[in-house]
C-alpha cells in the first residue's frame, strides 16, 4: 500500500466518522431536556494509521493491501465517547439506533459481561452512509463508549498491561481488577448522588477503602494521554 493509496483509501472513512461526530454532538445537546444534564463528557477519534492497518491484516494473516483492509478490518474509523453515566451510555446508543440510516453492523456490551481481566465498555460498529458522485456506501465506524472510570482503567490497563508481555503480569492483572471493581462500586455510588440510577446498591466505603489502600503505587493518570493511547492503540 503506497502512501497516496492509503490517504485515498481512508477519505470515505474520515467521512463517515465526521458524519458521526456531527450526529453525536447533535444528540449531545439534545439527549435530555435538561440542558445541564450533558451526556458526554469528551470524545476522541482517530484514523487507523497505515502501518496499523498493515500490521492488523498480517497479524490476520491476510496481505497487506487495501482490498482486505475494507473486507477485514471495521475498526479503520474509530469513535471513543466518554460519557458521565452508564445510563447516558444506553440513552445514546437507544438514540443512535433510532437513526434509521445507521446499521448496526456489531455489538458488544462489555458493561453488562465485563471481559475477564475487568475491562468494561460498550464496543459497536454501525455502518455510516457516505454519498458521493456514484451513489452511496456504508463505511463502518467503530464506537467505544466508555464512563469516565472505564476510560482511566482501559487507559492505564493499555499502558501497563494489554498486549504486552512482563514477568509479573498475572500479580499485576489481579490487581488490576480488583481496581476495577472498586471502580464500579464508585461510579455506582456517584450515579446514586445525582439520582441517575433508579436501583440503589449502596457501596461499603470501608470496603471500597480497605482495597484501594494496597501498598501498590499507581502512575497518575493524565486525560491527555488517554486520547495518545487511542491513537497508538490502533
Ligand atoms: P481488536 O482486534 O483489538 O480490535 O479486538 P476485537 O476485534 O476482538 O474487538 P473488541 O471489541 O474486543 O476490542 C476492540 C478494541 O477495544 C481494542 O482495539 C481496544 O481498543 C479495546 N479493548 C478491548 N479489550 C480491551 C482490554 O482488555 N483492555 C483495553 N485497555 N482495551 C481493550
Ligand atoms: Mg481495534
Amino acid at each position: 500500500m503506497t502512501n497516496e493509496q492509503y490517504y485515498t483509501f481512508i477519505q470515505p472513512y474520515t467521512d463517515a466518522k465526521e458524519i458521526l461526530l456531527a450526529r453525536l454532538n447533535v444528540l449531545e445537546h439534545n439527549l435530555y431536556n435538561d440542558s445541564a444534564a450533558r451526556p458526554i463528557h469528551n470524545i476522541q477519534n482517530r484514523i487507523k494509521k497505515k502501518k496499523s492497518i498493515e500490521n492488523k491484516l498480517i497479524k490476520k494473516e491476510k496481505e497487506p493491501t487495501m482490498m482486505n483492509a475494507k473486507d477485514y478490518l471495521q475498526d479503520i474509523a474509530g469513535v471513543r465517547v466518554i460519557c458521565y453515566f452508564i445510563e447516558d451510555i444506553y440513552s445514546l446508543i437507544e438514540a443512535l439506533k433510532l437513526q434509521s440510516d445507521l446499521i448496526v453492523i456489531k455489538e458488544r456490551d462489555y458493561i453488562d459481561r465485563p471481559k475477564a481481566n475487568g475491562y468494561r465498555s460498550y464496543h459497536v460498529i454501525v455502518g455510516v452512509p457516505v454519498y458521493c458522485m456514484d451513489g452511496m456506501e456504508y463505511f463502518p465506524v467503530e464506537i467505544q463508549f466508555r464512563t469516565m472510570s472505564m476510560d482511566f482503567w482501559a487507559s492505564m490497563e493499555h499502558r501497563i498491561l494489554y498486549k504486552t508481555t512482563r514477568d509479573d503480569k498475572a500479580q499485576i492483572a489481579a490487581e488490576l481488577k480488583e481496581y476495577a471493581n472498586v471502580l464500579v462500586k464508585i461510579e455506582k455510588r456517584f450515579a446514586d448522588y445525582t439520582g441517575e440510577r433508579t436501583q440503589k446498591d449502596p457501596l461499603s466505603l470501608e470496603a471500597a477503602e480497605a482495597i484501594c489502600l494496597t501498598e501498590t503505587d499507581h502512575p497518575e493518570f493524565s486525560p491527555d494521554l488517554s486520547s495518545q493511547i487511542f491513537l497508538k492503540e490502533s
